[in-house]
């Protein structure tokens, strides 16, 4: 315990850290999270590698009245908080005020549907499915762009029910950890190909036939280490992603062959099978007021399925990025357009 903090392993889950400040209550809570958390700069940050790259911060809800605060909290980890103004980020997606906010919302403007297919079946023991390929979406904030960005902090400003609409997380420095000695050396020097979301280059967009979007100079796909060392734990860490958000037309990885049915596919769908097995997974079930803080150079996630006919959901998120580690030195942001305008 540091700072009146109140740092315990998250329940039902085989990593990440439930915080709590200690001796506050009331309608003043968040406000006094923030400025205890101001006031020990570490004690967060700290606590977020030492419980493996995730955190459930519950009862945030002065965030909802006071979005800044979320951005201050933001500010605690690293160098930059994303300026979604500055990023080609759709301005309907930006917080009308705040713009280091993005909204994840089925509400206007912003009008984000839950992933288009229902929840896949319950497993045969009644659990929800997490594991590859059961379930799919699994992905790291931004690997299409390099250096991608090191943590995300997402708020439930308005949840959906729980059973629905959760997120969740996979722990890949734990799952690397355990892969036998042969698949370490296997995967050690290999790169990844990440391309964004919707530029139908995922399996499904090929056999179904859908012809790849064009791609402009600042969203060519970016190759990424399949292992990652984390810059401030120095632990290696599996980083990748599955159907979407990697080109499976060059790829999916460099030097093992191009298309789903090449060695690379292979070897990404036997990882990411293991790495969202039961050892290494948890699902949040939102309450209104929770924020979860996780770090992209070590964790994956995934949405689930909500009923948007039924419910709204607000959920508001920054990425802070500045500390991606040594393999990103010296590099140039290759989302930014080098010559082209901002479109407006
Ligand atoms: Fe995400």
């Amino acid at each position: 315990m540091s700072a009146g903090f109140e740092i315990v392993p998250l329940p039902n889950s085989p990593f990440g850290g439930l915080v709590r400040l200690q001796g506050a209550a009331g309608p003043d809570y968040t406000q006094a999270f923030i400025a205890a958390a101001e006031a020990a700069p570490q004690a967060v940050p700290d606590a977020l590698y030492r419980y493996e790259g995730l955190l459930l911060v519950p009862g945030l809800h002065g965030i909802r009245q006071d979005p800044e605060l979320l951005v201050r909290l933001s500010r605690l980890f690293g160098p930059e908080v994303e300026n979604y103004h500055e990023t080609l980020t759709e301005r309907s997606k930006v917080h009308e005020t705040v713009k280091e906010i993005l909204v994840v919302s089925n509400m206007p403007p912003a009008s984000k549907p839950p992933p288009a297919l229902p929840d896949p079946p319950r497993r045969a023991d009644g659990g929800l499915p997490m594991q590859y390929p059961h379930r799919k979406g699994w992905h790291t904030d931004q690997s299409y762009r390099r250096p991608p960005p090191d943590i995300s902090l997402f708020f439930a400003a308005i949840a959906v029910p729980k059973g629905q609409g959760q997120t969740l997380f996979a722990n890949c420095a734990g799952a690397y950890e355990a892969l036998p000695e042969a698949t370490k050396r296997r995967i050690a020097d290999l790169d990844g190909l990440h391309v964004m979301p919707g530029s139908n280059r995922s399996p499904e967009a090929i056999r179904d036939g859908r012809p790849p979007k064009p791609l402009r100079a600042h969203e060519q796909p970016q190759r990424q280490p399949l292992v990652r060392i984390h810059p401030v734990t120095g632990k290696p860490s599996l980083y990748l992603c599955e159907h979407g958000q990697m080109d499976w037309i060059e790829g999916p990885v460099v030097g093992l062959g191009k298309g789903p049915e090449s060695e690379g596919a292979e070897l990404v769908r036997e990882l990411m099978h293991h790495l969202t097995g039961p050892d290494f997974t948890y699902a949040q079930d939102w309450d209104d007021g929770d924020m979860i803080i996780w770090d992209n150079r070590c964790l994956v996630h995934a949405a689930t399925w909500f009923d948007a006919d039924r419910h709204r959901r607000l959920m508001w998120r920054t990425t802070v990025r500045g500390n991606p580690g040594r393999e990103y030195d010296g590099e140039e942001r290759s989302w930014i357009p080098r010559r082209e305008p901002e479109p407006a």
